[in-house]
């Protein structure tokens, strides 16, 4: 028998990829995946680009580049973030195989075995698999539709302060839980950080993705705030406004621990694709990003208009949900003694799939709420799905009722 490390023995495989492999039939209407519809991708763009790209440049995607990303994506990218208010001084830039990459170098070199990283409570299953592979401990902090409960924050903060290392928050349009941070929670938070020793790692991949144009302010990274009270971690991606098949993303943040970062990207990857980071850069710097947005915010507040309007027909009273202003994601919450497994089993008997919730919880228990994804599913077959899932949580509902007068009957 192979003796595996403590590291690997501390991985876990991902809940959501075999929830996935279940949910790919293609008979299963799925509300799986975190991800965008094929039929949605920019790929007239990507051949006039491509086709475009001079002989240089093509000889420039086919060769390893720098570590920290091809010099023109990362100008390209710099004037990116900046027009969002970003700071770039005394900032470095990293390019990172996906935003994955670059949560999981943070986690890497900042972070021992039994040292703490707080999360939101739900939190994105990525991020707590990176950093469970590098033995942290994890404690997970309830969301509400304004962002992390202060209150109990405040709570971890004080009892546990010697051994927090790292607040990771996904503020906009979060995965799972679908809600962006109001600017006051926002703001308030940033006030409790001050002078606490620990780094924030902000991670915003669907900012872009709000439904009205009259959101857009929702979506001011803390980054951009000009209030630094602890150091931000800034993490952005390409997966959700171009392709997650690209594998790029990026890290921007003090100047130390990004090159760090460097320092053990060389070791994981020595560079991010070559050919990717190029496309990226024409991409960017030929304007092509703005039209994109500007076609997916509705297609994309469509489907969840359709999802929110099927939960409201179909959804038994005692069950609620959070109403996305953007991105992909509807959580959906149960009374607490519903187990979301046992109605995800019957949803796949009638023909539906989702994500069960304790795939999201830190510690992997509490299990009464689910995700929603509306991203790639067929307009025509989400209310059809939904009306599925609602059957199927009607019943698990009927049958815990059912055993709860039983029991009453017997005593
Ligand atoms: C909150 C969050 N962070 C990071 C990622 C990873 O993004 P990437 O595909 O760029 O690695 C995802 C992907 O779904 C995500 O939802």
């Amino acid at each position: 028998m192979v003796e595996f490390s403590e590291c690997a023995k501390a991985m876990r495989g991902s809940e959501i990829r075999r929830l996935m492999k279940l949910g790919s039939d293609p008979s299963i209407i799925s509300f799986s995946g975190g991800m965008p519809a094929n039929s949605l991708f920019p790929i007239d763009v990507l051949d006039e680009l491509y086709n475009n790209l001079t002989k240089e440049s093509r000889q420039a995607a086919l060769q390893y580049g720098p570590t920290n990303g091809y010099p023109p994506l990362l100008e390209a990218l710099k004037e990116y973030l900046k027009n969002k208010g970003l700071p770039l001084e005394g900032q470095d830039l990293l390019i990172t195989t996906g935003a994955q990459q670059a949560i999981n170098l943070v986690a890497k070199v900042l972070v021992d075995p039994g040292e703490l990283i707080i999360t939101e409570y739900p939190s994105f299953i990525g991020a707590l698999a990176a950093f469970k592979s590098y033995g942290a401990n994890l404690a997970g902090v309830p969301l509400d539709n304004e962002g992390i409960n202060l209150d109990q924050l405040e709570q971890v903060l004080t009892s546990r302060a010697s051994q927090i290392k790292m607040l990771y928050l996904s503020p906009y349009f979060h995965n799972p839980a679908g809600i962006v941070y109001s600017p006051k929670r926002k703001n308030d938070l940033l006030g409790l950080l001050k002078g606490k020793n620990l780094v924030l790692l902000e991670d915003d991949p669907y900012g872009e993705l709000y439904f009205n144009e009259a959101d857009k302010k929702l979506t001011v990274p803390m980054k951009a705030s000009g209030n630094e009270t602890v150091p931000i971690c800034y993490v952005g991606s390409f997966a959700k406004i171009f392709g997650p098949g690209l594998r790029l993303g990026w890290l921007l943040g003090p100047k130390d621990i990004v090159e760090k970062c460097e320092i053990a990207k060389q070791s994981a990857d020595a560079c991010s694709t070559t050919l990717s980071q190029v496309l990226a850069a024409e991409y960017l710097s030929k304007g092509k990003l703005g039209p994109y947005l500007d076609y997916l915010r509705p297609v994309y507040a469509r489907r969840a208009g359709i999802m929110l309007d099927a939960l409201e027909k179909h959804m038994p009273e005692n069950v609620t949900w959070t109403k996305p202003r953007g991105g992909f994601y509807i959580w959906v919450t149960m009374p607490q003694d519903i187990d979301s497994s046992r109605v995800f089993e019957e949803s796949i008997k009638r023909g539906a799939a989702f994500v069960i919730g304790s795939a999201f919880d830190p510690h992997g228990s509490r299990n009464n709420s689910f995700r929603l994804a509306f991203s790639h599913t067929p307009e025509e077959r989400i209310s059809e799905g939904i009306q599925i899932v609602a059957e199927s949580v009607k019943k698990v509902i009927g049958q815990s009722i059912n055993k709860s007068e039983l029991s009453t009957a017997l005593n």
